[in-house]
């Protein structure tokens, strides 16, 4: 699901909690591993769980980037 803000689209990744992608890439970015972190930071918590795969795959894809990075 995704809005109009500020003339560019929003994706959000909770529709739940109204978490955004941005939301959890910043959340990813201040050291949450895990979807229950990235909720704390948002100061919720998971609702029907459906996104939690999706932040799931958002957090392996930062660690692998992150892992390439390092070699
Ligand atoms: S979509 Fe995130 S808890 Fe429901």
């Amino acid at each position: 699901m995704f809005a109009i803000e500020s003339g560019y689209p929003t994706l959000y990744v909770c529709n739940c909690n109204g978490i955004r992608e941005r939301d959890v890439r910043h959340a990813i970015a201040c050291g949450a591993s895990r979807p229950a972190e990235v909720f704390k930071s948002q100061g919720c918590q998971a609702q029907c769980a459906k996104c939690v795969c999706e932040m799931r795959q958002m957090i392996d894809e930062s660690r692998e980037a992150l892992r390439y990075a390092a070699e």
